[in-house]
């Protein structure tokens, strides 16, 4: 019951990087509240994040030796990246896609997102809380696949 959350580029700013769009809470208090959860739900967690594209991608492989799912907030990558969506396809087990804020509220290019084409689940709107909530759902869908 290993998971790994990883995070794309400028999020190793977030309480401090547009406050009005992504909040005051900061990238370590999200990990802390994903690590209170995870003990809760008996999860092992990995939780990264990288401005650079090749990380990501090396985290999602190593996710494919030994992680039972992927919680994954791309970004800026969400909308660029389909080295990101190919590695993701490789992996087989839940991913569930985050965004802090409602990106269908904000410019058309954040609509599309080459993640979603693989991600089980998309949470968006819901602020730093949507990291909880997907640490949820894959616990839920870990299970689901384990009875
Ligand atoms: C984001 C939304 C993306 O469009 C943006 O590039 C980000 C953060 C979010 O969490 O709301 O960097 O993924």
């Amino acid at each position: 019951r290993l998971v790994y959350v990883l995070n794309g580029p400028n999020l190793n700013l977030l309480g401090k990087r547009q406050p009005h769009i992504y909040g005051h809470v900061t990238l370590a208090d999200v990990e802390a509240e994903c690590r209170k959860l995870a003990g809760e739900l008996k999860l092992d967690l990995r939780f990264h994040q990288s401005n650079r594209e090749y990380e990501i991608i090396d985290w999602i492989h190593a996710a494919r030796e030994e992680a039972g799912g992927i919680v994954i907030n791309p970004a800026a990558f969400t909308h660029t990246s389909v080295a990101i969506l190919d590695a993701l396809n490789t992996f087989e087990a839940p991913v569930v896609e985050v965004h802090i804020s409602n990106v269908h509220k904000r410019e058309a290019f954040r609509h599309h997102s080459y993640v979603s084409l693989r991600a089980d689940g998309v949470i968006a709107g819901f602020g730093t809380q949507g990291y909880t909530l997907a640490l949820r759902r894959v616990a839920r869908l870990i299970d689901e696949k384990a009875a």
